[in-house]
């Protein structure tokens, strides 16, 4: 019999297409850890984990079905649990319906290990990771949400187009809300050191119809194939393997930022205690208007949640 990875990653949710999306990238990325499936659906557990776990023979994770006990135990706790869009319905609706979810797991999975590290990914993601760390007794910095890393991904693509430059060598983010008021930060983007505005592929290009088909790409895939799983698949096992091998990689992830008194979706370093470093990201005026307008939405949100 293969020995069995020391480290434990719970997907919870993992019946669904997110979380069965992220144990497949978990598995195929080559992370060495025993995968645990949990899901209000015993059966939609057991067959994902059952079908991953085929996934996984020449490679050194394992993945298994679990009970939301043994999850708590967990090193690392990923949440995906809850109801997903509708066409053209925005994240921020959905939070009636995850809000009770993500509390009654929080409850299912105590006594949490002390050192472990909650991912949230249901959405809206902001507004249910701050209800994850109240209701979790975790230390802020123990619990993160996926934020835009997947949108900052979909803008690095994009600029990649553009410009014939890598995605990887492109350091621009979507800041702010996992959601409609995310924005790009175009001011404090860079390219190879250049400010990435001064690049020429740039120059008098609508900057507002590119964020505007980053933050709508969402609704795009949900318009045709009904919801969205591949993207953040791969998007949050690659933070959970950060979390794991403790690399100090920065994300814009959904965490605390102390300045702005809430969570939200801005850059972060993170290693096995979590958010490490919480980075003060410079902002022109019409970025600082778009960042007020974020925060006031999620502050709204967990006000009325909390
Ligand atoms: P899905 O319907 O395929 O799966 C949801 C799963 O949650 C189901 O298997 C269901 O049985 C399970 N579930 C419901 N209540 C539960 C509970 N109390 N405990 C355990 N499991 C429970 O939906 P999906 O497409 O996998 O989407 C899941 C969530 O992920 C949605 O909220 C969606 O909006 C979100 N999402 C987030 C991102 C992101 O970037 N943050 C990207 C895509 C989707
Ligand atoms: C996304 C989900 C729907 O793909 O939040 O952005």
């Amino acid at each position: 019999m293969a020995s069995i990875p020391k480290q434990k990653v719970a997907v919870i949710g993992g019946g669904g297409n997110v979380g069965a999306s992220i144990a497949f990238a978990l598995i195929a990325k080559g992370v060495p850890a025993e995968v645990l499936i949990v899901d209000l659906s015993d059966k939609a557990a057991l067959g994902q984990a059952l079908d991953i776990s085929d996934a996984s023979f020449t490679m050194p994770g394992t993945c298994r079905q679990a009970s939301f006990k043994e999850a708590g135990q967990a090193d690392v706790i990923i949440v995906t649990a809850g109801a997903r869009q509708k066409p053209d319905e925005p994240r921020s609706n959905l939070i009636d319906r995850n809000y009770t979810i993500i509390k009654s797991i929080m409850d299912g999975l105590q006594p949490i290990k002390s050192t472990a590290k909650i991912l949230l990914v249901s959405n809206p993601v902001d507004v249910l990771t701050h209800i994850a760390q109240t209701t979790s007794g975790l230390p802020r910095e123990q619990v993160i949400g996926s934020g835009t890393y997947l949108d900052s991904g979909r803008l690095r693509n994009t600029l990649s187009d553009i410009t014939g430059v890598s995605p990887t060598s492109i350091h621009a983010y979507m800041l702010g809300e996992h959601g409609d008021n995310q924005f790009t930060g175009w001011s404090s983007a860079r390219i190879g050191g250049l400010p990435l505005l001064d690049h020429p592929k740039l120059l008098g290009l609508d900057l507002d119809s590119i964020n505007q088909k980053i933050a709508r790409k969402a609704y795009e895939i949900i318009e045709a194939k009904g919801s969205t799983y591949y993207g953040i698949g791969m998007c949050a096992a690659i933070i959970a393997e950060a979390l794991l091998n403790n690399t100090s990689q920065v994300f814009p992830l959904t965490h605390y930022v102390a300045n702005l008194g809430c969570y939200m979706s801005w850059p972060a370093a993170i290693g096995s205690s979590g958010v490490e470093q919480s980075f003060d990201v410079k902002l022109d005026s019409t970025e600082t208007k778009k960042l007020d307008i974020a925060v006031k939405a999620i502050k709204e949100a967990c006000a009325k949640y909390t």
